[in-house]
């Protein structure tokens, strides 16, 4: 197994045997989540930016940087996946058929004044919980939001905003997952939770299943750009549900010869490495300390796990710096760039690409992952500036280091 501990990121490389496909992952699902989607008047792609100055300097052939901040006035992604699991919910309730229906149906007063007696919860480091609070607002239904200790005022308000209730916790984002979790059984709230655990899978699947539309969306404009497919993918990942539905969807359509995969973690937080490193799930504890709010999560999803260690090669375990790179140099693109703004959260897939290909102390991690002049790399920016504050202390202070 190739292990290398080199400045600011820990690295392994498992030794892959038979892909495990997930069977809901498919192209087919992911259409047929997208014409679900494409009902809503919000939804258009997302950009997918090629950043072809980049890729020289990085001596790469396509840096291919999915904008997930630009996803329906939302600033990340994860309002596709909640609101595909949520209709997909309301479906299975009222015994409808999501390859049948639009948006516009929930909206019809009869069935509508039926939806609006759902009461929703979940727990959130910020963006599921303003996806979820998002959706349920259009929907008009009531929704609780519980926050681990930390959170900061600006996460807070984004998700008051669209009507929720919002109480923040003493415990860090696993402890408050159980409180959630104790008072959607108290109260018969329905719990929408992009985490995985024994008996609450569902929910989490359908999730997975909606971000295959990024996926999708992301393939379709690579091809149209000329790239037949990338060659590498490096993805965060918090619990590991994002990741799940991106990978699990290329797995599923490239099978044998899909793309090298990384995944992308903070150190404080790394139970993905954690469990490739120790052979087997493994629970990170703690204060899971770091700025990548969304990645802060020590309980990997246990259904991502399955499938995800069965096909993803790399597992890095890095520095809060490493993101701020990314941060900084999606800021200030070179040459004819776009300009991307990419949060904490957002930027640690990219920050470690610019690792790979900027610093002598990763070389030889980037030739163990075959990356070359050859290679056509994806990354997803999952979202913009979340946390502003945050955003202009990395960028226009050096927050979080400036060494490579
Ligand atoms: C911006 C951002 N990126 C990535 C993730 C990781 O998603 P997951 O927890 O499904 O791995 C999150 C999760 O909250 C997030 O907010």
């Amino acid at each position: 197994m190739y292990k290398n501990n080199t400045k600011n990121c820990k690295f392994i490389e498992a030794e892959l045997g038979e892909y495990n496909y997930c069977d809901f992952l498919t192209e087919e699902n992911a259409k047929k989540a997208k014409r679900f989607i494409e009902t809503l008047e919000e939804y258009e792609s997302t950009p997918l930016v090629s950043l072809d100055a980049l890729a020289s300097r990085f001596g790469v052939q396509k840096v291919y940087v999915k904008d997930e901040s630009k996803r329906m006035g939302l600033n990340a992604f994860k309002g596709v996946g909640v609101l595909y699991g949520v209709a997909r919910l309301i479906c299975d309730r009222f015994d409808l058929d999501i390859e049948k229906i639009g948006f516009n149906d929930l909206m019809a007063p009869e069935l509508n004044s039926k939806i609006q007696e759902l009461v929703f919860i979940a727990a959130t480091d910020g963006n599921h919980g303003k996806g979820l609070s998002w959706i349920l607002s259009k929907l008009g239904c009531k929704c609780h939001i519980y926050m681990p200790k930390n959170s900061t005022e600006a996460r807070v308000k984004a998700i008051e905003n669209y009507g929720a209730t919002v109480t923040v916790t003493d415990g860090n984002y696993d402890d408050t997952l159980r409180i959630v979790i104790e008072k959607a059984a108290e109260n018969d709230w329905i719990h929408v939770q992009d985490q995985a655990w024994e008996g609450y899978t569902k929910v989490t699947n359908l999730i997975s299943e909606g971000y295959t539309i990024i996926a999708d969306e992301a393939l379709g404009q690579m091809q149209e750009d000329g790239s037949e497919k990338p060659t590498h993918i490096i993805l965060q990942a918090g619990a590991g549900s994002f990741a799940f539905g991106i990978l699990g969807y290329f797995a599923n359509v490239f099978k044998e010869s899909k793309p090298y995969m990384v995944l992308a973690e903070p150190e404080n937080a790394d139970c993905y490495y954690q469990s490739v490193t120790n052979g087997e799930y493994t629970v990170v504890t703690g204060e899971l300390e770091t700025i990548m709010a969304g990645l802060s999560v020590g309980e990997a999803n246990f259904v991502a796990w399955e499938t995800l260690r069965t096909i993803v090669e790399g597992y890095a375990s890095c520095s809060d710096s490493i993101s701020a790179r990314g941060m900084r140099i999606l800021s200030s693109p070179i040459g004819d760039d776009t300009r991307i703004i990419s949060g904490e959260s957002g930027a640690l897939g990219f920050g470690l690409l610019s690792m790979l290909c900027q610093s002598n102390d990763y070389e030889d991690i980037k030739n163990q992952m075959k990356i070359d002049e050859n290679s056509v790399v994806l990354l997803i920016s999952t979202e913009g500036d979340t946390d502003p504050k945050v955003y202009e202390d990395v960028i226009w202070n050096g927050g979080y280091g400036t060494e490579i």
